[in-house]
């Protein structure tokens, strides 16, 4: 039963394309739509999946999902969007009990999908140098549920990182180049070094500094892309969205390899 607190996403279904909100239940508070207002009372006391009654239109109530809270929070930096955060998290093979590194924090958009895939026995170490970022990114941490799996540290991941034998590290920043040895310093052998990289010049330096480390293989490297598209059977409609973004960056995959001593 949902009560005063709890996360809800209203999704109105009744359009062509559902219209949703998100929202956090308060006793005797109100929420206005398109379709007239809508009670928190008449949502508190019922389950996930209920319709709520009384409405023109058909408002469904649904447990927000990470990537509905994406959509709540305050963005002060460009964020890794969820379809390129979910390929990388794939690719790493992140899950449950993980222990996982970042940098930098941004908005937090990438921190918050990785908690959630390694919660509730696993952890995520976000590292960042601009303080204003990190605070705004707790702060939407916060509002997921997900905050305690992320402790917050603010540094420069170019220098040594106190963390050893972890399963993963993301790098999303201007130049990765700079942290790959620090970064390879701190995972386990067979541990897996994501970097999402916007600019080429960049994914070229990267690279090089890659296959210049003894420890670490390049695995792959390639573009991030995404085509949108409006379909409408009854109207015969199904092309591409005219205007649309289709290139977010580029992904470089490497593993830590562990060589003999000597
Ligand atoms: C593009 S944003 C990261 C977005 C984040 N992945 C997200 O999804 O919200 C880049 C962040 O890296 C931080 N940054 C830049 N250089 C850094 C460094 N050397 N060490 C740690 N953080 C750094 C910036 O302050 C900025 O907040």
């Amino acid at each position: 039963m949902l009560k005063e607190g709890d996360p809800v996403k209203i999704a109105d279904f009744s359009t062509r394309y559902v219209k949703s909100w998100i929202l956090f239940l308060k006793k005797d508070s109100e929420f206005s739509t398109h379709r007239g207002k809508i009670l928190h009372n008449d949502i508190i006391g019922h389950k996930y999946g209920e319709i709520i009654p009384n409405l023109k239109g058909q408002f469904v109530i649904l447990k927000p999902t990470p990537r509905d809270f994406l959509r709540k929070f305050k963005l002060k930096t460009q964020i890794m969007y969820e379809d390129d955060s979910a390929i990388a998290c794939n690719i790493a093979g992140i899950t449950n009990g993980m222990v996982v590194g970042e940098a930098g924090t941004g908005s937090g958009a990438l921190t918050l999908i990785l908690a959630s895939l390694v919660a509730p026995s696993g952890h995520i170490y976000s590292f960042d140098i601009n303080e204003e970022h990190q605070e705004n990114a707790k702060k939407n941490l916060e509002m997921t549920g997900f905050r305690k799996y992320v402790s917050f540290t603010i540094q420069d991941i170019r220098t040594s990182i106190e963390l050893k034998d972890l399963d993963a590290f993301f790098l999303d920043f201007s130049t990765p180049y700079e942290a790959i040895k620090s970064v390879e310093l701190a995972l386990k052998g067979g541990g897996h070094l994501i970097c999402f990289i916007p600019n080429w010049g960049q994914v070229e330096d990267t690279v090089y500094e890659i296959q210049e480390n003894p420890n670490l293989i390049l695995q792959e490297c390639f573009e991030l892309t995404r085509r949108n598209f409006i379909i409408d059977p009854r109207k015969h409609i199904m092309r591409p969205v005219f205007r649309d973004l289709v290139y977010s960056g580029i992904l470089v995959h490497a593993i830590k390899i562990l060589r003999p001593l000597r």
